[in-house]
């Protein structure tokens, strides 16, 4: 028995360059601050044997078929699992720079089936908040650094934008397991206020429940 709170598991996902990793480093010394543990994670984690190939692929030094890098993919979030749980039973709270809904979103734009696209990922540890920083393609596209991986072009990132909606509309607005559209075409820290507003919630929340959920089942 436990007498340990558990940790919040709180995803950021988003548009390439919608400022997902500025924003996820700054709600990790927000929560410092207010003394809440905090764990940092970034998907694809391209330091294991598994996302180095995935990073290869993404600076288009490798070419992969698109089956197989989407369960490479998927693969890449199930070996970061055992470390999802110990950490957030053992009450530390996780950012979660991308997940399973990039994973979906990005293949399912490439043009494989939405559902074949979500299968491998189903029963992964369901995070209690996704944070969507939504963007206009085209004001992501005028951020800097855009276009240097191979995802980064503004027709594919407007396909995967509505599959993130579509994605998004499945899940509850409230409670446990929401989804939390937030407008990232505005400035900073106004944008890091309302993800704070949303992640306050989530954490005093969580405090109800005592395991995470499994996602998409
Ligand atoms: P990355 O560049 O690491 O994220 P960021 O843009 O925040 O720096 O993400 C690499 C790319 O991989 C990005 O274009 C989204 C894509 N991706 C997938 O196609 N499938 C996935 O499962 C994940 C996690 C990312
Ligand atoms: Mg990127």
């Amino acid at each position: 028995m436990s007498t340990v709170q558990r940790g919040a598991f709180i995803v950021i996902e988003g548009l390439d360059r919608s400022g997902k990793s500025t924003q996820a480093a700054l709600l990790q010394s927000r929560l410092q601050n207010a003394n809440v543990s905090v764990k940092l994670m970034k998907f694809p984690d391209r330091t294991t044997p598994v996302g180095k190939m995935i990073d290869a692929y993404l600076r288009s030094q490798s070419d992969v078929d698109d089956r197989t890098i989407h369960l490479l993919f998927s693969a890449n979030r199930w070996e970061a699992v055992s470390s999802i749980e110990s950490t957030l039973a053992a009450g530390t709270t996780i950012i979660c720079d991308r997940y399973a809904f990039s994973g979906v979103a990005f293949s399912a734009a490439k043009g494989l089936p939405l559902a074949w696209c979500r299968s491998p990922d189903v029963s992964l540890p369901a995070p209690d908040l996704t944070l969507f920083l939504d963007i206009s393609p085209d004001i992501a596209k005028s951020r800097g650094g855009y276009g240097e991986e191979r995802y980064e072009k503004e027709e594919l990132q407007r396909r995967v934008r509505n599959i993130f909606h579509q994605l998004g509309d499945e899940l509850p607005k409230d409670g446990a397991g929401r989804w939390a559209v937030i407008d990232a075409g505005r400035d900073l820290n106004t944008v890091s206020e309302s993800l704070w507003h949303e992640v306050a919630i989530t954490i005093h929340d969580c405090t109800k429940q005592d395991s995470v959920g499994k996602l998409w089942q």
